[in-house]
């Protein structure tokens, strides 16, 4: 109602267009909070609005430009009163980053620096930060707790996951009054059940679940594994995949966390199911889930590929009561359903 509608807290979500904001825009109007979106739209596409429309059957305010633009960044501090700020605009493309690193530093370092500054200026405490589970490479400890030291990054774009976190730490020390998490994501997959919203890669997808689901569909001929001789039960890759709208749930308690702590905080959580799966395994359940046989074969390693991580995630569930609800499989088919609505588009 109405009513309802003017109490809720503003937090605004930067990139809340794109894969990992949308569903926490979701996520966040369910709990009572009001989102404001700011996204430059660089990869993610309008649709996105619509879908947030018919799930929420309420408009999410937006704002359609570049956090590394200051003034715009104002402009959206002085209409809005935020509770506080969730920051997902980055580039997240490992292998273009390697070959232009600088976009990846201005854009995901920058765009923080940016952001810090206007919160500062704005009296906003309170924010939590998208890192991932790429600061910790292969692993010397599985499950990968907290504590397990980060590696090199591999990547330009791991590279500035680690100095973004690095920065937040030193803002906490310095400035009374900040309060700040980040939270590693490991793998997400899966999509909001309405198949309204869900994962949209541009061209020929890099990651795992988009290229299964596209060659399930036939956008695609074939899904290349990449490699069946590592060290793992069956010889290919294991990953953490958690589904989104755990993830995004994840976004809310650690917010809500925050609301209570005196003084400045600073705190990271792994965001994981806790259990690793094997490429082969994701496709069998795929299968199971879609009812198709996917057509794939064995092909050579990808070079900078970690062999195996998955998360320990009793840090987030002791400290922020936070536990997936999804399985595998639930995050499968709500790929799929997602795959099979866009392909009616
Ligand atoms: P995404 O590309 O779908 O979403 C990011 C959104 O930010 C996009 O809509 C893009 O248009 C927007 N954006 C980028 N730069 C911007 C800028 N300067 N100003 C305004 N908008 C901008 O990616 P995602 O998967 O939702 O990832 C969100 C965050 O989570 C990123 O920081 C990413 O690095 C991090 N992360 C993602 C994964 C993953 O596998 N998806 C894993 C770990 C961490
Ligand atoms: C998953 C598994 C592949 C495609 C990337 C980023 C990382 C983080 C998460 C942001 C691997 C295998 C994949 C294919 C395959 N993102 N695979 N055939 O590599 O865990 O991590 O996303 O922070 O930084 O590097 O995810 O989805 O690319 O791969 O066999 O066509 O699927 O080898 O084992 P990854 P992914």
């Amino acid at each position: 109602s109405n009513s309802l509608y003017l109490k809720m807290e503003k937090i605004l979500i930067t990139g809340g267009a794109g894969y990992i904001g949308s569903h926490t825009a979701v996520t966040l109007v369910e709990a009572g909070y009001l989102p404001i979106i700011v996204d430059d739209f660089s990869n993610s596409d309008k649709s996105v609005l619509n879908g947030l429309k018919t799930i929420l059957n309420q408009e999410v305010p937006y704002y359609e430009g570049d956090c590394n633009d200051r003034a715009l960044m104002k402009r959206l501090f002085t209409e809005h009163s935020l509770k506080g700020v969730i920051h997902f605009a980055a580039n997240k493309a490992v292998g273009e980053s390697t070959a232009v690193p600088l976009k990846y530093y201005r854009n995901n370092v920058g765009s923080l620096v940016v952001l810090l500054e206007t919160m500062a200026e704005f009296g906003v405490t309170d924010l939590v930060f998208s890192s991932s589970c790429t600061v910790y490479g292969q692993p010397d400890e599985l499950p990968v707790k907290e504590t397990t030291p980060r590696k090199d990054a591999e990547s330009p774009y791991g590279n500035t996951k680690k100095i973004c976190e690095d920065i937040l730490v030193d803002v906490t020390k310095s400035a009374a009054g900040t309060r700040i998490i980040s939270l590693r994501y490991f793998n997400p997959i899966g999509a909001h059940p309405s198949a309204l919203i869900g994962e949209l890669p541009l061209g020929v997808p890099a990651n795992l679940i988009p290229f299964v689901t596209q060659t399930g569909v036939g956008i695609r001929e074939k899904l290349t594994v990449f490699g069946n001789d590592y060290d793992t039960p069956d010889g290919t890759c294991v990953r953490d995949y958690i589904h989104v709208l755990d993830l995004a749930d994840a976004h809310l308690k650690a917010l809500e966390y925050l609301t209570d702590k005196p003084g400045s905080f600073y705190d990271l959580f792994n965001v994981g199911t806790g259990n690793g799966n094997t490429v082969l395994e994701v496709i069998q359940a795929f299968e199971k889930v879609s009812g198709k046989a996917l057509n794939y074969q064995i092909g050579p390693r990808r070079p900078g590929d970690v062999e195996k991580v998955w998360a320990d995630t009793s840090k987030i569930s002791e400290k922020l009561g936070w536990t997936p609800k999804h399985s595998l499989e639930d995050a499968l088919r709500d790929s799929w359903n997602w795959q099979l609505a866009l392909a009616k588009k």
